[in-house]
C-alpha cells in the first residue's frame, strides 16, 4: 500500500498538498503540451524557419525576442510552445513529490520527464549550434516522443493504484501489443530517416542525411504496410479471445488512424512532400503514438487511486467536494 510520509520535507510542507486528481489536472496539460511541441516543432521545420531564431537561449545576438519577420517570428513562437512544457514539466515533478498519498514509481516518473525535458534543452541548443544536423535533429523528434510516453504513463500512474493490475487478454496479446509498439517505433525511426533524407531541412544549407529519398520512403512505407497487417490480425485476435470491448476499441482506432496516417503518408509522397500534408503527417503519428500507448496500458485493469484520508478530511472540512475519484485513465 502506498504510504504517506510522515515527516515530510519543509519544502513540502510549505507547499500545498495535492489529490490525485489535482495531479491528474497537472498532468493532462503536460501530455497537451508535448503533443503541442510535437506539431509546433514539425511547423519550425516545414516553413524552413529551424535557424530563425541563429542564437540559444537568445534569438539573435542580445535580443531574447525575435524580430517582426515571418522566420524567426515562427521559431520564436516554438520556443514559447518550448517555455509552456519547461514550466508546465516542473510543475508536474513537483506535483508528483506534493501529491498524497506520495508515491516513489510516480515521482520517479516524473523525474524521468525532468530529465528528458533537460535533455531536450541541450539538444535544441546542439541543433541550432550544428546548423540543423539531420541526425541531431531526428533524435530531438525521438526524444518529443519518448517523453510524451512517460508523460502519458504518469498520467495513467496518478489515476490508478499502486497495485498489481489484472491481464485483460491472454499473455500472448500482450506480447503481441509490445510487438506493436516496437514496429511503430521503427516506422517512427525509419520517418525521421526519411525526413532528413527529404527536402524539408528547417533551414537553408542544411546537411542532409546520404541516403536515397526513395529507397528510403519505400521501406518507411513497407514498415507501415507490415504494421497495418499486424494491428488487423491483433484486432481479430482480441475479438476471437472476446477481449473487453475498451481493449477491442482502442485496437481499432489504432488501427483506423494508421490507415489514416497510411493514406496521408501515401498521399505527400505522391505530391512530392507538400509542406501542408507533412504536418498533417506529423500531427497523425503524435495522435497514434498517444493511442497505442493507451492501448498498451489499457490491456491490464488497475484499481482507480483514493485521495489520502487527510487530504478528504481537509476538502470535506472546506465543504469542497472530496476528490476521492482519480482523473480518468488514457
Ligand atoms: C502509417 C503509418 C506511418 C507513420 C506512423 C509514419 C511516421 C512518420 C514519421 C514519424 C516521419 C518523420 C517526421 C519528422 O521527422 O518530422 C515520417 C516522415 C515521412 N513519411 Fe511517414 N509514416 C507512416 C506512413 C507513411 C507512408 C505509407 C508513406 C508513404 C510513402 C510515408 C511517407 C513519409 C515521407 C515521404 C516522410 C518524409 C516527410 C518529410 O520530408 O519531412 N509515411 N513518417
Amino acid at each position: 500500500m502506498p504510504r504517506i510520509n510522515p515527516s515530510p520535507h519543509p519544502a513540502r510542507r510549505w507547499l500545498p498538498q495535492l489529490s490525485p486528481a489535482s495531479v491528474g489536472t497537472i498532468l493532462t496539460a503536460l501530455v497537451v503540451c508535448y503533443a503541442l511541441l510535437m506539431v509546433t516543432g514539425g511547423a519550425v521545420r516545414l516553413t524552413g524557419s529551424g535557424l530563425g531564431c541563429a542564437d540559444w537561449p537568445t534569438c539573435s545576438h542580445n535580443d531574447l525576442i525575435a524580430s517582426a519577420s515571418f522566420h524567426p517570428l515562427v521559431e520564436f513562437g516554438n520556443r514559447c510552445v518550448t517555455i509552456a512544457v519547461s514550466v508546465v514539466s516542473i510543475l508536474a515533478f513537483v506535483a508528483t513529490l506534493q501529491r498524497a498519498p506520495r508515491r516513489g514509481d510516480l515521482v520517479w516518473l516524473g523525474s524521468a520527464v525532468l530529465g528528458g525535458l533537460l535533455a531536450q534543452v541541450v539538444l535544441g541548443g546542439l541543433v541550432v549550434l550544428f546548423k540543423l544536423n539531420p541526425y541531431l535533429v531526428a533524435l530531438h523528434f525521438a526524444l518529443t516522443l519518448v517523453v510524451l510516453a512517460i508523460a502519458i504513463v504518469l498520467r495513467y500512474r496518478n489515476a490508478h493504484a499502486d497495485a498489481p493490475g489484472e491481464l485483460l487478454v491472454p499473455r500472448e496479446l500482450l506480447w503481441l501489443s509490445r510487438l506493436q509498439l516496437v514496429t511503430l517505433s521503427a516506422l517512427v525511426l525509419a520517418g525521421t530517416v526519411v525526413t532528413g533524407a527529404g527536402p524539408h531541412a528547417g533551414g537553408p544549407g542544411a546537411k542532409r542525411i546520404d541516403v536515397p529519398f526513395q529507397r528510403v520512403a519505400e521501406l518507411h512505407s513497407t514498415i507501415a504496410l507490415f504494421l497495418i497487417g499486424m494491428s488487423l490480425a491483433t484486432l481479430f485476435a482480441l475479438h476471437i479471445a472476446k477481449a473487453p470491448a475498451e481493449v477491442q476499441r482502442r485496437a481499432r482506432w489504432f488501427l483506423e488512424l494508421l490507415a489514416i496516417q497510411g493514406i496521408i503518408g501515401y498521399s505527400q509522397y505522391f505530391l512530392h512532400d507538400a509542406a501542408g500534408i507533412v504536418e498533417l503527417h506529423i500531427a497523425g503519428v503524435t495522435l497514434l503514438w498517444c493511442v497505442a500507448v493507451a492501448h498498451y496500458l489499457g490491456t491490464y485493469r488497475r484499481p482507480a487511486e483514493q485521495a489520502a484520508p487527510a487530504l478528504v478530511r481537509s476538502d470535506t472540512a472546506t465543504s469542497r467536494p472530496a476528490p476521492v475519484q482519480a482523473a480518468p485513465s488514457p
